[in-house]
């Protein structure tokens, strides 16, 4: 029986806006997420840029609280856990961000920003620059980098103190959001394989979020797909990326020139519309707008999800 390590059930995240006195309006950014992680697993969550995958993993990091319902972490629902518990969550979640230079101080060298989780949570000094030194091992970077500063680093050189930084407290489950967005083609491969690396040797669990359906396809067991602050499909990544149920994730699919080279001369499904907004969502299925399936029933009510026997999850009424 696999293990769940973060729960999340219909979990929401709205934030106000004024739009002038008196009148209020939401963005819907998560809007109803229902998602297990297990321990272990990598799960890819995927979707166009302001869908809610930023907003998701800094409620599920609690840097921010849900709307409604709560993050369930390894059986601990966070929004009722004591003092204890939540410090045990701060050392075994670990997050690191899409720009590298944003995770690290400019200020600090290498060698102060690897210790400085550890320093915060009350690591001797001798034993945060033992455990600093063999963070850099395990990203592969010489210890003649540990007296360096960001702005003598490369972006690929950068992504891999940060991912050192996130390791030192030993945690059991990373947050990736876009780990690999901002580095070239070379050099993602190298996170990447740097990633899969680590997370076999030390047992973790990912969640990583990206808008490359190739970084899901290299990486992921399976695969969450997000649309305007809800999932709409779920499942395995083989299953997901052959066999794609819902029209948007097939849109997404389609519109990835590099997952299928051999299909380039054949007729291809482009997706209608702009991606949509959340400030002003359609009624019924958020999808609708673009969906060349959309009927009356789409228009009007919001399908629920399906999940099908090989645990694939989708929510669209074809289905
Ligand atoms: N603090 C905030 N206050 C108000 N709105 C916010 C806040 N944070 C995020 N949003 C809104 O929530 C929506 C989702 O944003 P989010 O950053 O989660 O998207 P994303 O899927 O991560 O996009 P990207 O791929 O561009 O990173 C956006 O419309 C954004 O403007
Ligand atoms: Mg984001």
């Amino acid at each position: 029986m696999s293990e769940a390590v973060i729960e999340l059930n219909n979990l929401k995240k709205y934030f106000t806006i004024n739009k002038g006195i008196g009148k209020k309006s939401y963005v819907k950014a998560v809007d109803g997420v229902t998602l297990t992680v297990n321990k272990g697993e990598i799960v890819g969550l995927v979707g166009e840029s302001g869908s809610g995958k930023t907003t998701l993993a800094r409620v599920v990091l609690n840097l921010t609280k849900p709307t409604d319902s709560e993050v369930i972490f390894n059986g601990v629902n966070l929004s009722k856990a004591t003092k204890a518990e939540m410090k045990k969550f701060r050392s075994e979640v670990a997050v690191v961000f899409q720009d590298p230079a944003s995770n690290l101080n400019p200020r600090d060298t290498v060698m102060n920003s690897i210790m400085r989780p550890m320093v915060l949570h009350g690591t001797p000094k001798k034993t945060a620059q033992k455990k600093a030194m063999e963070a850099l091992e395990h990203v592969k970077m010489d210890s003649r980098y540990l007296n360096s500063y960001p702005h003598q680093l490369s972006g690929g050189q950068l992504q891999r103190i940060a991912i050192a930084r996130a390791l030192v407290l030993n945690p059991k489950v990373m947050i990736l959001d876009e780990p690999t967005s901002a580095l070239d083609i070379s050099v993602q491969a190298q996170i990447l394989n740097l990633l899969l690396d680590l997370q076999e040797n030390f047992k973790l669990t990912y969640l990583v979020i990206t808008h490359d359906l190739n970084v899901i396809r290299y990486i992921s067991d399976r695969v969450a797909v997000m649309y305007l602050g809800k999932l709409v499909e779920y499942g395995p990544t083989e299953e997901v990326i052959n066999n794609p149920k819902h029209p948007y994730t097939q849109g997404l699919m389609s519109a990835s020139p590099i997952l299928n080279p051999h299909d380039r001369n054949k007729e291809k499904y482009v997706m209608q519309g702009d991606p949509g907004s959340l400030i002003n969502l359609p009624d019924g299925c958020h999808f609708h707008p673009r969906c060349p399936y959309a009927t009356e029933k789409c228009i009007q009510e919001a399908p629920g999800n399906t999940i099908l026997p090989n645990g694939h999850q989708v929510a669209c009424f074809r289905v």
